[in-house]
C-alpha cells in the first residue's frame, strides 16, 4: 500500500500539489490520469523520491520516503519515468541489466543474467538484444525500460505514461504485459495514462486529478462519466459502457 498524507508541493512559489491525501491500494494496476499540468508527474516523482518533500509524508508498504535507505528503497519501487533520456551508447541488453543494480551492485552473478535473459524473453527483445538504445524505435526503447524496471524485482512499480507515441499495436502489447505483472507476478503498478480508454481497459482502479488536487477516485466504471470529463477535462464527450467498462467516444 502507498499512503500518501498531507502532500504538499510547490515550485518557485507556485502550489503543485495541495494537500493531497491518498491511499493506493497494494496489488493490481491503478491509474492516475488528469489534464496536463494536474500534477501527476511531480507525485510520481516524489514517491519515487526523484525529488525531496516538502510537506507531507509518503510510506511505500513499511518504508517512509526520505529516511529509508537507498537501497531498501531501490528493492521495493522501480520507477519508468516520463522520458528516459539515455545518453550513452548503450545496448538494450546492458540498459535491462541496470536494473538488477540493487540486488548486485553492479557485480552480476548468473541468477542476475539469468534474470535478465528472462525479461529479455518474456517483452520479446531478444531479437533486439545486441541493438544500440538510438537503433530501435520509440516502442521497442520503452518496452526495454520497462523490462528494466521488471527486472528490479520490486513488489512496487511506477510508470509515467509509458504509452507515449506508441502506436495500437505496441501500446497494446506494453499494457499487457503490465498488466501481466500485477496479475502473475502480484505487483503493485502505478501508471500515469494520458488516453482514458486505455485507463478504463486496463486498471483496476482510477485517480482523477485536476490543479494539484485529487478530483476522484475508485472503480473505472464508478469514476469515468461525462460529468468528470465536463468536470475535470472541460471538455464534452460521450461516454457508454461497452463489456461493463466505460468507454469515451471522441
Ligand atoms: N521543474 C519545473 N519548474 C516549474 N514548473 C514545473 C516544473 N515541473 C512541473 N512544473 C509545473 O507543475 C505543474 C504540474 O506538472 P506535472 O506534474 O508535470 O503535471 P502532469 O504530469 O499532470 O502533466 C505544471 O503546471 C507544470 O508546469
Ligand atoms: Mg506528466
Amino acid at each position: 500500500m502507498i499512503r500518501i498524507s498531507g502532500l504538499s508541493h510547490s515550485i518557485a512559489g507556485t502550489p503543485i500539489l495541495r494537500d493531497i491525501d491518498l491511499t493506493i491500494p497494494r496489488g493490481g494496476i491503478t491509474a492516475l490520469i488528469g489534464p496536463n499540468g494536474a500534477g501527476k508527474s511531480t507525485l510520481l516523482s516524489l514517491i519515487a523520491r526523484l525529488q525531496k518533500i516538502q510537506t507531507g509524508t509518503i510510506t511505500v508498504g513499511d518504508l517512509t520516503i526520505g529516511t529509508a535507505s537507498d537501497q531498501d528503497l531501490a528493492r521495493t519501487l522501480a520507477v519508468m519515468a516520463q522520458s528516459s533520456h539515455v545518453q550513452a551508447r548503450l545496448r538494450l541488453s546492458e540498459l535491462v541489466s541496470f536494473g538488477r543494480y540493487p540486488w548486485n551492485r553492479g557485480r552480476p552473478g548468473p541468477q542476475d543474467h539469468a534474470r535478465v535473459e528472462q525479461a529479455l524473453e518474456r517483452f520479446g527483445l531478444i531479437p533486439l538484444r545486441d541493438r544500440f538504445l538510438d537503433e530501435i524505435s520509440g516502442g521497442q526503447r520503452q518496452r526495454a525500460f520497462a523490462a528494466m524496471a521488471y527486472v528490479q524485482d520490486t513488489p512496487y512499480l511506477l510508470l509515467d505514461e509509458p504509452l507515449n507515441n506508441l502506436d495500437i499495436a505496441a501500446a497494446r502489447d506494453l499494457m499487457s504485459l503490465v498488466r501481466d505483472m500485477a496479475d502473475t507476478d502480484g505487483r503493485t503498478v502505478v501508471i500515469v495514462l494520458h488516453d482514458i480508454n486505455y485507463a478504463t481497459a486496463f486498471a483496476d482502479h482510477l485517480v482523477v486529478m485536476k490543479d494539484g488536487a485529487i478530483a476522484a477516485q475508485g472503480r473505472p466504471d464508478q469514476t469515468v462519466s461525462e460529468a468528470l470529463l465536463e468536470q475535470v477535462f472541460g471538455t464534452r464527450a460521450r461516454v457508454e459502457i461497452l463489456q461493463d467498462r466505460p468507454v469515451v467516444l471522441v
